[in-house]
């Protein structure tokens, strides 16, 4: 069984194709950095144009590579939200226009399940697991109970972490894109010198927040008449301390919940663009072993959008006989938790 996969909700364009003995045939995605670098973020209406010139090529590509051709596949599946509409449509119209010309079933991929379930691609999770997922627009945790069933624990009350990473990397002028550039400072700075606040440390449930912490690094830089790189580096480590604080905080609750509502089950996963982060990895692993459960997450590469999320996650739905109609309208919003099980739906 082999999936084409498409992925253009937001400022990556990327297609794959994956089989159904968990193989990556190929996979390739063009990062629109340089069209949005000098505007310090994603331009919706750029990004749907970039996605409009490279979509037919990078299908292209990745037929090629994978030395495949249409007639092989047995399914096509594509990010249909949440995200940029613009994107978004550019995605599921190319999508459909295959799907229809080639006599291929449709299947309308939830970005965010694309996230949760490419762990299972590249290693052995059974359901149910623990999630993080943490992504540039979104932060939250879930118990993946199967495939379109997700029970949400708690969720973010202002930013996500990934918004806040790139927010923080903006004010300190560090560079587009903002996580992985603080990342790399973080690593050369003193995470104690600056005491920034943990947002919802002691606090009840998972709920996650880090608007307050954004603001105090922008304090932290207004009370300096000079900013060094060494200062940068100092805010970049103590900023990231305190995001990975905020995160270990709010998981040891969810863990506890998780081990009461499924008792049986022993995998944590942290999936999404920030999931990328050492760091963040560092700390779900330890926490793991202190609570006696198994970490996974998806290889670097495969935790910012890529195109074998997608095609996965559609491989996924596809043997279960949840295609879509050509009725299904792109979703600039699509919470995980409203995902049904219905075989077919528009
Ligand atoms: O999943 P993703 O590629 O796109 C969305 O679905 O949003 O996530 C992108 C987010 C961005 O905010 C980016 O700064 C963040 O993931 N990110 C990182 C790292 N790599 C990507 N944040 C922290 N450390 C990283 N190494
Ligand atoms: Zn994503």
């Amino acid at each position: 069984m082999i999936v084409l996969g498409i992925e253009s909700s937001c400022d990556e364009t990327a297609c794959a194709l994956v089989n159904d003995k968990r193989e990556i045939l190929s996979s390739v995605v063009w990062s629109q950095y340089d069209e949005h670098r000098r505007f310090g973020g994603v331009v919706p209406e750029i990004a749907a144009r970039a996605h409009l010139e490279k979509c037919d090529i990078l299908i292209r590509e990745a037929m090629e590579k994978a030395g495949k051709t249409f007639k092989d596949l047995d399914a096509i599946a594509v990010a249909g939200g949440p995200g940029l509409i613009g994107g978004v449509l550019v995605g599921v119209m190319t999508a459909k226009a295959i799907a229809l010309c080639q006599n291929l079933p449709f299947v309308a991929v939830n970005h965010l399940e694309g996230h949760a379930l490419t762990v299972r691609l590249s290693h052995p999770v059974e359901f149910p697991y623990l999630l993080l997922l943490t992504s540039g627009g979104h932060c939250q945790v879930l118990i993946v109970r199967g495939v379109g069933q997700y029970e949400k624990l708690g969720g973010t009350i202002d930013d996500s972490a990934g918004e806040a990473f790139d927010k923080v990397a903006k004010m300190l002028d560090i560079g587009y894109p903002g996580g992985p550039n603080l990342e790399k400072r973080a690593a050369q700075g003193n995470p104690k010198a600056y005491d920034f606040p943990v947002p919802m440390r002691g606090r009840k449930g998972c709920d996650f927040s880090f608007s307050g912490l954004k603001t105090a690094v922008r304090v932290a830089i207004e009370r300096k008449e000079t900013l060094t790189e060494q200062d940068k580096n100092d805010m970049c480590a103590s900023f990231q301390g305190a995001v990975v604080a905020e995160m270990k905080d709010r998981l040891s609750h969810a863990v506890t919940i998780f081990k009461e509502k499924c008792p049986e089950a022993k995998d944590i996963v942290v999936a999404g663009g920030v999931a990328a982060n050492g760091a963040v990895r560092q700390m779900i692993e330890e926490l793991a072993g202190k609570n006696g459960l198994v970490f996974s997450a998806p290889p670097v590469k495969l935790c910012t959008d890529n195109g074998v999320m997608i095609a996965w996650a559609g491989l996924e739905r596809f043997r279960l006989g949840m295609t879509n109609n050509f009725d299904f309208r792109a979703r600039p919003r699509w919470p995980l938790e409203s995902l049904s099980n219905n075989l077919t739906e528009g």
